[in-house]
């Protein structure tokens, strides 16, 4: 098609062969630990990179949003893990249509969220994973309240319990430290299957143990026991998991492509993607996100430290070698941030662009 330089910035690219990789690495390494892959589509909304996912052996795609629910169910994915409480008239309403169509899977905590989804299903069965935290502190019942939640939901018509999850995102909490992060997510594993027994020996199936995040794709899923995996970032991986060691730089697959465009005050250098092009994510530690030159090299003493809507504030030793009209591309903090900004990625194949796909089923 053309190069990433003649496109106009900003503009988001995604490095076809390192998406691919991510791709294939991840399900070879959950084919490792035997468990199944059920990667979180909110990173990409993206349903031509989804389609390589499943090309690779995804079962399904776990989701956040009745839009990326909805958007899968017309492209035909079945197996869907509705994540998150459909909480309120609306939700509700779209669960049970949504249930309707098949293949879907509902995370719960509690009786007060599943007893109006129950109600409106009027019989219709509704699947379901009890959510468990792990250490999170979000969603997610207490490890000791779990049975009697799981059977109080077992026994309220319609609901069918298929299991339970957790997502270990309190792994980010462990930051550089890998040792420590790796135990705690062996840690949240280990939770998460004494809970998977302990509802088993009150009487009730269980058969699926899913645990989910990129931080925790080394540890939690080889943990016996665990039956699914949900990381979604590894499709991209971003500075934020270079930060925690999930990954390299070079594993980084989205960029923001930016110019400067001015450079009137000494030491700082503006360039036009802001955080409308970015997102905010991760901007209280200090930057939007690494800078690299063209070819993806980090830029050497250059920080990302602030943005505006559409202007973005690079400071640092390194912005004296930059000049207006230079092009950078960075890294974002986080990639599922960034995509949400987003209606479309440029996918760059070397030193050229060779697809435009759509992002849809954002807000
Ligand atoms: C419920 C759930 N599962 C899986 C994930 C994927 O985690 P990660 O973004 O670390 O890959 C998330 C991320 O927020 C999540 O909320």
């Amino acid at each position: 098609m053309s190069a990433p330089a003649d496109l106009a910035t900003p503009a988001l690219l995604v490095d076809r062969a390192r998406m691919e990789r991510n791709v294939a690495e991840m399900a070879a390494a959950m084919g490792e630990a035997g468990v199944a892959l059920r990667p979180h589509f909110k990173t990409s909304k993206c349903v031509e990179v989804a389609r390589r996912q499943l090309d690779h052996g995804a079962i399904g795609f776990t989701c956040s949003t009745p839009a990326e629910v909805r958007l899968l169910q017309d492209e035909g994915v079945g197996d869907l893990l509705w994540a998150h409480q459909p909480v309120g008239p609306a939700k509700v309403a779209f669960a049970v249509e949504a249930l309707r169509r098949g293949g879907l899977m509902i995370g719960l905590d509690s009786v007060e969220s599943a007893a109006p989804l129950a109600e409106a299903a009027g019989g219709l069965r509704v699947p379901f994973l009890l959510d468990v935290d792990t250490g999170l502190g979000r969603t997610g019942v207490d490890p000791g309240r779990a049975v009697a939640t799981a059977i109080r939901l077992a026994e309220t018509k319609g609901l069918e319990l298929r299991g339970v999850m957790t997502h270990e995102g309190h792994l980010g909490r462990y930051g550089a430290d890998r040792t420590a992060l790796e135990e705690a997510g062996a840690r949240a594993g280990r939770r998460l299957t004494e809970v998977a027994s302990a509802v088993r020996a009150a009487g009730l199936d269980c058969p699926i143990v899913s645990v989910g995040s990129t931080p925790g794709a080394t540890s939690a899923p080889f943990v016996a026991g665990v039956t699914e995996a949900r990381p979604g970032t590894y499709v991209y991986y971003d500075s934020g998991q270079v930060r925690l060691g999930s990954a390299t730089l070079d594993r980084c697959a989205q960029t923001v492509l930016t110019r400067v465009v001015s450079t009137q005050r000494p030491g700082t250098v503006i360039v036009d993607a802001g955080v409308k092009a970015m997102s905010s994510d991760g901007l209280a530690g200090g930057t939007l996100g690494t800078v690299c030159d063209l070819a993806g090299r980090p830029l050497e003493d250059v920080t990302f430290a602030n943005g505006n809507e559409e202007h973005g504030y690079l400071t640092g030793a390194g912005t004296a070698g930059l000049r207006v009209g230079d092009l950078l591309r960075v890294v974002p903090n986080h990639a599922c941030g960034t995509t949400n900004m987003w209606s479309v990625l440029h996918v760059v194949e070397g030193d050229d662009t060779v697809a435009r796909w759509p992002i849809r089923a954002r807000h």
